[in-house]
C-alpha cells in the first residue's frame, strides 16, 4: 500500500512539476520556429489555447488570473502606468509580475505585454517624449525616426515591455480626425518611408535581441480615410467611421505602406475599428485574410483592437465567431476576458469555429513569442534602465523638434532672435508653459495632461528664458497681461503668443471647425497692439484655420506636438539652426475647403489652400513665400 501511495506521490509531482524544469523541444532555441511551435502546440489543451489568443488590460486582471486563465497578452491603456509608481522600477515590478505569473503555468509561455509607444515611452514618467508624428513627418528624415524608434525601444524594455503599438500607417486625408497627428502625412510615399525606418527602428538588428520590440503596424487598413459624419462613436465625426473608397483607391492610398511594413520584418499588425466593404474591418475576412495572408504573405499575427470585436456583429457570440473567422488572432478584450473565453470556447465545442482555425491563431502568436527571444528574455531589461531619459536621448528628441518646425512667415525681421540685444519681450499664452500641450495625446495618460509637472521636460517659456541674456527684460503672462509704466500703456519691441490645441486622443479629438480657441485670438490681438514685432507659435496636431492670425503676426512657426524637449524651438527662433520642416499636410484656408480633393488642388485665388503640402520657408527663403503670403493677405477675413 505505501509503494503504491509512494509511486502516486512520485507521479503527481513529476506531472505537476514546472516545465521550466525540464528542457522539452520548444523550450530548446537551438530549434527553428516552427519545430517549437509545432511541439508546443502540440502539448496545449484547447483552454490553454483561447487563453493565449486573449490580450488583457492590466487594469482588468492580477497575476494570478494570468495564470489561472493561461493569458497570452496583457496590455497597459492609455495611461496605464503603475498607479503610485510611474517609474522604470515600477513598471518593471509591475510587468515582471505578469511574466512570472505566465512562467508558473504547466506549458510557462511567458505573456507578451504591449503599451502605445508612439512618441517615446511617453506612459513613463521621465522618458523622453518626442514630436508627434505629424511633426515627424514635417522633418522628412527616414534615419531620424530611425534612431528614435530605436531609443523608444530601449526606454520600453527597460521597463520589462516588448511590445509597442506603433507606428501607425495611417494616411490621413481630412485633417478634422482626432488622430491627424498620430500620422506622419496625407502623402502615402512619405507615411511609407517613414513608418518603415520606424520599424526597422523598434526590431533592431535582429528581433530577438533584448533591445528590440516588436513593432504592430496600425491600424489595418483605411482608418486614416473615413468620411465625416460617419463615426460610430456619439462623440465622434469621422474616428472609427467608414472609408468610402474604391478598392483601388485603399490600395493606392492606405494599403501601401503594409507593403513596404511586411516586406521590412512587420510580424503583428492591428487592425482599425473603421469599416470598409460594408463590414467592420474587424470583420473583414477579403482583406484579412484573401489580402492581408494570401497576397501580401503576413505570417505574423493579427491583433484586434480595444474591444473591436463587440462591433462586428450586433450578438456578441455571432461577432467572436465573425472576427476570429475573419482573421483576427489575438483580441484585446481589455476587460471582460473571461466573457470572451467562454464564448470562443462555446463557438469551437458547437463548431462555428474550426480547432484547425484555433490552431492557426494559436501558432501565429507562438511563431512571433519565439522570433521575440520572449521564451528566452521574459523580464525587464535591466541594462537599459539607466538609459531612460538620459542627456543623450534627450539631444536627439532636441534635434527631432528642431527638424519638425516650419516656418510659415517671417517679415519685418522678427526672426532669428538676438539673444544680447537689449530689449523687452512679452510671452503670452498657457501653452508657453504646459509640457502637457506640447506632447498632446499618449502621454501618461491617453488623452494627454494639461499640467507642466507631470513629466520631465523643458517648457517653450523655460527655454525662452534660458535663451535670452541679461539685455533683455522678459515678460510672461498667460493671460497676455503687463503692467503699464510710467502710466503709459505696456509696450514691448518684440511679443511671442504660444497658441495651441488642448490635448485630445482618438475620437475626442475630431473637430469640425478647427478653429482656434477664442482665447487664443484673444492673446494674438491684445498682444498685437503691445509690440513692434508678433511671433506666433502654434502648438496643434494638425493644421487649424488661422488665416487672420496669419495676417496679424509678423512670424508663424508650426511647431506642430514637439513633446519634451522645448529648446529645440528656441535653439531655431535663435537662428542657431535654421527651418528645415516641410508641411506633411495641406493647410486649409477654411473648413470648407475639407475634404480635400488632392488631385484637383488650386493653385490660386481663395479656393486655394492656405499652404500646400511639402511648403516650409527658411530663413534664406522667406521672400519665396511672397505668392501664398498675398493669397492670405486678400482671402482672410479681418481680425475681430
Ligand atoms: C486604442 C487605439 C489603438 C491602441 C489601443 C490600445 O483604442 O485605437 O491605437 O493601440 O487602443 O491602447
Amino acid at each position: 500500500m505505501k509503494v503504491r501511495l509512494f509511486t502516486l506521490l512520485l507521479l503527481l509531482l513529476l506531472v505537476q512539476a514546472p516545465a521550466r524544469a525540464q528542457t522539452l523541444p520548444y523550450q530548446n532555441p537551438d530549434l527553428s520556429v516552427e519545430e517549437r511551435v509545432a511541439d508546443l502546440l502540440g502539448r496545449m489543451s484547447l483552454a490553454e489555447k483561447i487563453g493565449q489568443m486573449t490580450l488583457v488590460e492590466k487594469g482588468s486582471i492580477d497575476p494570478a488570473a494570468v495564470t489561472r486563465y493561461a493569458i497570452g497578452g496583457v496590455l497597459s491603456g492609455g495611461g496605464g502606468y503603475p498607479s503610485g509608481n510611474n517609474t522604470v522600477e515600477g513598471w518593471a515590478e509591475m510587468v515582471n509580475a505578469y511574466e512570472e505569473a505566465a512562467l508558473s503555468t504547466p506549458l510557462a509561455i511567458p505573456v507578451i505585454y504591449g503599451v502605445d509607444a508612439v512618441h517615446g515611452h511617453a506612459a513613463l514618467a521621465g522618458a523622453v517624449v518626442f514630436p508627434h508624428n505629424i511633426g515627424i513627418g514635417a522633418t522628412r528624415n527616414p534615419q531620424l525616426v530611425t534612431d528614435i524608434a530605436r531609443i523608444t525601444a530601449q526606454e520600453m524594455v527597460a521597463t520589462g515591455i516588448y511590445w509597442n503599438y506603433a507606428p501607425v500607417l495611417a494616411v490621413p486625408q481630412d485633417i478634422r480626425w482626432g488622430r491627424t497627428y498620430e500620422g506622419y502625412s496625407e502623402n502615402t510615399a512619405l507615411v511609407t518611408e517613414l513608418s518603415t525606418a520606424a520599424l526597422v527602428g523598434l526590431q533592431g538588428e535582429k528581433l530577438s535581441d533584448a533591445t528590440s520590440v516588436l513593432a504592430t503596424p496600425k491600424h489595418f487598413v483605411g482608418d486614416g480615410g473615413t468620411a465625416f459624419g460617419t463615426s460610430p462613436v456619439p462623440e465622434g465625426l469621422l474616428d472609427r467611421g467608414v472609408t468610402d473608397v474604391d478598392e483601388a483607391t485603399l490600395r493606392a492610398v492606405h494599403l501601401a505602406p503594409y507593403v513596404s511594413a511586411i516586406q521590412n520584418g512587420a510580424r503583428s499588425i492591428m487592425v482599425s475599428f473603421s469599416s470598409w466593404g460594408g463590414k467592420r474591418m474587424h470583420g473583414q475576412s477579403y482583406l484579412l485574410q484573401d489580402v492581408l495572408r494570401g497576397e501580401l504573405g503576413f505570417d505574423g499575427f493579427i491583433v484586434s483592437d480595444w474591444e473591436a470585436l463587440k462591433d462586428v456583429a450586433p450578438n456578441y457570440a455571432d461577432a467572436v465567431v465573425l472576427a476570429i473567422n475573419a482573421g483576427i488572432d489575438m483580441n484585446m478584450v481589455p476587460y471582460d476576458y473571461a466573457g470572451f473565453i467562454t464564448t470562443l470556447t462555446a463557438a469551437v465545442n458547437n463548431g462555428e469555429v474550426t480547432m484547425e482555425r484555433i490552431d492557426e491563431a494559436v501558432s501565429n502568436i507562438l511563431r512571433v513569442k519565439f522570433e521575440m527571444g520572449l521564451f528566452e528574455h521574459p523580464f525587464a531589461n535591466t541594462d537599459a534602465q539607466a538609459l531612460v531619459g538620459s542627456e543623450a536621448h534627450r539631444e536627439v528628441a532636441r534635434d527631432a523638434v528642431r527638424q519638425s518646425l516650419v516656418l510659415l512667415k517671417n517679415e519685418n525681421n522678427a526672426l532669428p532672435l538676438d539673444a544680447n540685444a537689449s530689449q523687452t519681450v512679452f510671452v503670452a499664452g498657457p501653452a508657453a508653459d504646459s509640457l502637457g500641450m506640447q506632447s498632446g495625446g499618449w502621454t501618461l495618460e491617453w488623452q494627454g495632461f494639461n499640467q507642466n509637472n507631470r513629466t520631465e521636460g523643458t517648457t517653450l517659456i523655460e527655454a525662452l528664458e534660458a535663451a535670452f541674456g541679461e539685455n533683455t527684460e522678459i515678460k510672461y503672462s498667460a493671460r497676455g497681461r503687463y503692467a503699464a509704466v510710467n502710466g503709459s500703456e505696456a509696450h514691448a519691441d518684440i511679443g511671442i503668443v504660444v497658441v495651441g490645441e488642448d490635448p485630445y486622443a482618438e475620437y475626442l479629438g475630431d473637430s469640425a471647425d478647427l478653429a482656434l480657441s477664442t482665447r487664443d485670438i484673444g492673446l494674438i490681438n491684445n498682444l498685437r497692439d503691445k509690440v513692434d514685432k508678433l511671433i506666433v507659435i502654434l502648438l496643434s496636431g494638425r493644421p487649424v484655420i488661422v488665416d487672420t492670425q496669419l495676417n496679424q503676426a509678423d512670424t508663424f512657426v508650426a511647431a506642430w506636438l514637439p513633446g519634451s524637449e522645448g529648446a529645440g524651438v528656441t535653439d531655431v527662433l535663435f537662428g542657431g539652426y535654421d527651418f528645415v520642416g516641410k508641411l506633411p499636410y495641406t493647410w486649409p484656408r477654411n473648413v470648407g475647403q475639407l475634404p480635400f480633393d488632392f488631385a484637383h488642388l488650386p493653385a490660386e485665388g481663395c479656393d486655394a489652400p492656405l499652404f500646400p503640402f511639402g511648403y516650409g520657408l527658411s530663413y534664406a527663403s522667406a521672400e519665396a513665400a511672397a505668392s501664398w503670403l498675398e493669397l492670405a493677405a486678400t482671402c482672410a477675413p479681418a481680425a475681430s
